[in-house]
């Protein structure tokens, strides 16, 4: 890429365009040259000018005028415009500054002074420009690194969930200690069973809550794995609500020991939407855990989460409120951003809600949060019903 500087010469005047050629060629500018408005901005358009010299007086359109399209131009919008002119009152400078000129030589001009403008004002642009340069490069390397990041988690998490996976299998076998349990029962005598019921119920009721997390683990795992193999997007059309009720069971020790008071409302006879069980389950989970460690930071209150399944027009919608801390606004404008998070180190990695705004994405759906400090947060997820 040529080091010169460019330089566009819009002037009706052959006099005054060959006087600014015979200053400014020396100095080493690439010069070309417009004999009125329309052939300046045709100039400016092929020729991508370092600096614009604009005489006002001109036939056809004005350099006022010339100024004013340039600068809805967005390839040009960003180049410098020197206005020259004879007119040397303070309006037609106004004039000059509302249609987007940058600087004024007065006719007739300095040579030395013209020299210097120039020279100034086109240093500056490279200057500029460079600067922008170098950010855009900056933002794309940060991009980059994000990216890479994501991937190493990406393949990081489809590690873990397939041995996790292996692990779930192994707990398979809480099915036949329940299976047995139900045996031995029937084989001790009546007048031992009474006494002994209520410890096999409570064992029962283990068993049961065992079973039902290792589904909700597999299906978590299966989805990942599933995702990793790029395999099909896994839709159904189905009903939410046993989908959104399931995660809660992994829940109701945290409820118990924080004292939160679940309240589930699951409308009747929603219609049924088209979704990816595995993934409308890690949303809830995502929006749930992130409730929970909200309401774990407040004392005083009686903690209560308020879930709300419903038919709202032409969707279903889905709300999940707390009383937790709540979020100030410039974190609410953050929170979907990949890696943000407001938690220590080791508490957080901030990729839950990102997950879940992919999920919703991907679902044509929609989520949305109401928050503030000291009274709670909302998150609503919009279900489209096809
Ligand atoms: N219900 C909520 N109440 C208050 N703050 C919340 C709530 N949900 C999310 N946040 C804020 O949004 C941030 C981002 O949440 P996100 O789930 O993406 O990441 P995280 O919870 O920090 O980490 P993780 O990746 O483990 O989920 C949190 O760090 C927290 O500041
Ligand atoms: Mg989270």
């Amino acid at each position: 890429m040529s080091e010169r500087h460019k330089i566009l010469i819009a002037d009706d005047e052959p006099a005054i365009r060959e006087t600014l050629e015979a200053l400014l060629f020396p100095e080493g500018y690439d010069l070309a040259f417009a004999e009125n408005g329309h052939e300046a901005l045709e100039k400016a358009a092929e020729f991508i000018p370092d600096l614009i010299l604009l005489d006002v007086m001109m036939p056809d359109m004005d350099g006022f005028e010339v100024c004013q399209h340039l600068r809805a131009n967005q390839h040009l919008a960003e180049v410098p415009i020197i206005i020259v002119t004879a007119l040397d009152d303070r309006d037609s400078r106004l004039e000059g500054i509302e249609a987007g000129a940058d600087d004024f030589i007065t006719k007739p001009f300095d040579r030395h002074e013209l020299r210097l403008r120039v020279r100034t004002i086109t240093r500056l642009n490279r200057y500029r420009s460079l600067l922008k340069e170098r950010v855009e490069k900056d933002r794309l390397r940060e991009s980059v690194s994000i990216l890479e990041h994501e991937a190493a988690i990406g393949n990081l998490s489809a590690g873990v969930a397939h041995d996790f996976n292996n692990i779930l299998a192994v707990m398979m076998g809480v099915e036949f200690i329940e299976e047995d349990l139900g045996e031995i029962e029937k084989e001790i005598p009546p007048e031992f069973r009474k006494a002994l019921k209520a410890r096999f119920d409570r064992s029962k009721r283990y068993c049961k809550n065992l079973t039902e997390a290792r589904e909700l683990g597999m299906a978590l795992t299966g989805g990942i794995t599933e995702f990793a193999r790029g395999a099909t997007d896994g839709t159904l059309t189905q009903h939410l609500g046993p989908l959104v009720i399931k995660p809660f069971d992994i829940f109701k020790r945290k409820f118990k020991r924080w004292e939160i008071v679940l309240n589930l409302d699951i409308e009747q006879d929603l219609p049924p939407v088209r979704c990816n069980g595995g993934e409308i389950q890690r949303a809830v989970l995502n929006l749930v855990t992130n409730a929970v460690y909200a309401m774990e930071e407040v004392h005083n209150v009686h903690r209560r989460l308020n879930v709300r399944l419903r038919k709202d027009g032409e969707a279903v919608k889905l709300s999940i409120e707390d009383n937790g801390t709540g979020m100030p606004e410039d974190v609410q404008t953050r929170i979907f951003d990949n890696l943000f998070t407001t938690k220590e180190k080791g508490k957080g990695t901030g990729i839950g809600l990102a997950t879940v705004k992919k999920i919703m994405d991907s679902h044509g759906g929609k989520i949305a949060v109401d928050s503030e400090v000291g009274r709670g947060t909302c998150f609503v997820l919009t279900f489209p019903v096809t």
